[in-house]
């Protein structure tokens, strides 16, 4: 079971518990003796840390939409080259804390950039890697942002640039996510984020384990 590979990505909106359920999926997948890498964008490497930092402080630099799309692509071109593509070709299921499905919803649907733009980006530069499974998690984004707010004041995090912007945005972030699930629907599971994490946790830890041993067969 150890030389298992699989790209598994966990998108959604702000609040939707992501950040959690990387953790706890992940030591899920441990205990089933699976090799398991949990990295998250942007972030992943020290260059992408440096990036995340840059892009998501709310009291920091206020990017132009194009180059906040920029700065995305290339902590995700550092992040699949140094660190993704090599655990894939080691047999290690990487678990990954948003993908290019977040760009498509935030710098696409959300700023307005093209999408092909995007995919060109993503062909080119990235290398067109895709999850082999999507794991969406749905919230309502009043319900979301007012998680997310709490847990970043808690940790005083300053990283709530995202957070700022108006509900319309993040609800077209939403939509933009429930149109790629649509679009990709043999590959992405939808779960309802909008319940207690416990609720949300078990359900996704038994779908991905489910999707392992289908492939497995
Ligand atoms: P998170 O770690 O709380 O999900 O925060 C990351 C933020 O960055 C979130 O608001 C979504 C945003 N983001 C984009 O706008 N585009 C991207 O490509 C990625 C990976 C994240």
């Amino acid at each position: 079971m150890s030389a298992v590979s699989a790209f598994i990505v966990l998108e959604g909106g702000e609040g939707s518990g992501k950040t959690s359920l990387l953790g706890g999926l992940s030591n899920a997948l441990r205990q089933l003796h699976f090799n398991v890498l949990a990295t998250r964008e942007p972030g992943g490497t020290s260059e992408g840390l440096a990036l995340r930092k840059l892009l998501l402080s709310a009291d920091g630099l206020d990017w132009e939409h194009g180059a906040e799309l920029l700065l995305m692509v290339a902590a995700r071109v550092q992040h699949v080259k140094r660190i993704i593509e090599p655990a894939l070709a080691n047999g290690t299921v990487v678990v990954c804390d948003r993908f290019v499905g977040s760009t498509l919803a935030y710098q696409g649907a959300g700023r307005g950039l093209p999408v092909a733009l995007i995919e060109e980006l993503h062909d080119k530069l990235v290398g067109g890697l895709r999850p082999d499974l999507t794991v969406l998690l749905d919230v309502e984004p009043h319900l979301g942002l007012a998680r997310s707010v709490r847990r970043l004041e808690t940790a005083q995090h300053d990283e709530g640039r995202f957070e700022t912007l108006k509900t319309a945005f993040h609800e077209r972030v939403r939509a933009d996510f429930l149109r790629q699930a649509d679009k990709n629907a043999n590959r992405t599971v939808i779960v309802d984020a909008n319940r207690d994490y416990p609720f949300v946790q078990a359900e996704v830890v038994a779908r991905v384990t489910e999707w392992l041993a289908s492939r497995g067969r």
